[in-house]
């Protein structure tokens, strides 16, 4: 007899059509593996190294037998140096017992929104929003109710939008700041009002804030900084993008002690804890960054600069100047396409794999995302290619009119 055991309703929600959107990317990485040369601008994982001293700590750190069980929260010294940091970030305390570490923070969320919501709640999510995301909230079974940032508004929170979004079953508004993909931050009043909004709806509300360290002109303000009151408050980070650890695994959430355990709980169950040479590692990195950062910001800087100029002066294609992140949002509707045509257009064409806007929601569907974190060299390469490409479509239209 055919065994004929069944799976979980969770495992086939996990299991959700891959979306489109990598399908581009995958057949970039396709084309890769065969041989050709290919502009990968699709995937926002740094390309910068960890900072070295960071590894030797590592190493060191693995040498001194740093390799057993860590306490369910994470290492103290890791979450007494988170602390100090927000405490003179936000100006205001905060205690290590504020703080649980997941391994990355794509499982921080998965924790924070298993402890938060339950099948058929609703989680308010600014949109376009990070693709990760969806995979969480299928998995939990919540209701996702998106709520458009002004695209043509420099990609702008409109509260009283998101106000008109809230219903009985609200149970999570969730930001994203600095967002991916458009690198906007949301100002300091927004964030207090928000939270005043959420706490008296007795709604929590979640700020993913990983691109907290990749900003440009303006320092990031969390929402743990701007709240007024902290009850319903919840801010996760992480090192993946700030200290290019993407491989490390290493993410954090922030919030009430009550909520804490609830996470430990989740944790025991789930993860039973980080490593240790890892957590050492991490909380070297936190306290001898400065140096670091600063080449970091300035590198993203000069890309950002250096993408939004040639952007600028390719015709039929607009962008907005990001605030901070890794990724620019580039309009190509002045091409009369969408950006999923766009993108595999491009890849066809020109060998420069970018990632359709639709991926975010459905108010970028006619943008496509380009990653910054490639070297120069190879943004002024594809930045050529795509130059050509929309030169070479132009024309197409102007002739086909
Ligand atoms: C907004 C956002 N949150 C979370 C993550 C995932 O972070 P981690 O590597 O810490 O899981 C990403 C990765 O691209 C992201 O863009």
């Amino acid at each position: 007899m055919p065994f004929s055991g069944r799976f979980s309703a969770l495992a086939e929600r996990l299991d959700g059509k891959p979306s489109g959107v990598w399908a581009v990317h995958d057949r970039a990485c396709a084309l890769q593996a065969a041989g050709e040369e290919v502009y990968l601008l699709s995937v926002g994982d740094p390309d910068l190294p960890t900072l070295p001293s960071t590894i030797d700590h590592a190493v060191e750190s693995l040498r001194e037998g740093r390799t057993h069980y860590a306490p369910g929260s994470g290492e103290r010294n890791l979450r007494e140096v988170i602390a100090a940091i927000e405490e003179r970030s936000a100006g205001r305390p905060c205690s290590p017992d504020d703080i649980i570490v997941f391994p990355g923070a794509t499982n921080a969320i998965y924790g924070v929104m298993s402890c938060l919501l339950d099948a058929g709640d609703e989680v308010i999510v600014a949109e376009p929003m990070y693709v990760g995301y969806r995979g969480i909230f299928a998995a939990l079974g919540a209701k996702v109710v998106p709520v458009a940032l002004e695209v043509s508004n420099g990609f702008f929170l409109n509260l009283e939008r998101l106000s008109a979004a809230i219903t009985d079953r609200t149970r999570v508004v969730f930001i994203n700041t600095p967002g991916n993909p458009a690198g906007n931050m949301i100002p300091a009043d927004q964030l207090r009002a928000l939270a005043d909004l959420c706490l008296r709806r007795d709604i929590w509300l979640a700020s993913d804030e990983v691109y907290s360290m990749i900003t440009f002109e303006d320092r990031h303000v969390s929402l743990r900084t701007a709240a007024e009151r902290l009850e319903n408050v919840i801010v996760i980070d992480g090192l993946s993008k700030s200290h290019a650890m993407t491989g490390w695994r290493l993410g954090w959430v922030v919030t009430h002690q009550e909520l804490i355990e609830h996470l430990l709980h989740f944790s025991s169950a789930t993860i039973f804890g980080c490593s240790q040479f890892v957590q050492d590692a991490a909380a070297f990195a936190l306290q001898n960054d400065e140096e670091y950062m600063a080449e970091v910001r300035s590198e993203y800087k000069e890309r950002r600069d250096f993408v939004c100029d040639r952007i600028a002066s390719t015709p039929l294609l607009d962008c907005a100047t990001p605030d901070a992140g890794m990724f620019v949002m580039v309009d190509v509707s002045g091409l009369n396409t969408d950006g999923m045509r766009f993108a595999e257009n491009l890849l066809e064409e020109q060998r420069v794999s970018v990632l359709p806007g639709e991926g975010f929601g459905r108010s970028t569907r006619d943008y496509v995302r380009l990653s910054l974190a490639q070297p120069l060299s190879c943004l002024e390469e594809s930045m050529n290619r795509i130059e050509r490409f929309v030169i070479a479509r132009g024309v197409d239209a102007a002739g086909a009119s």
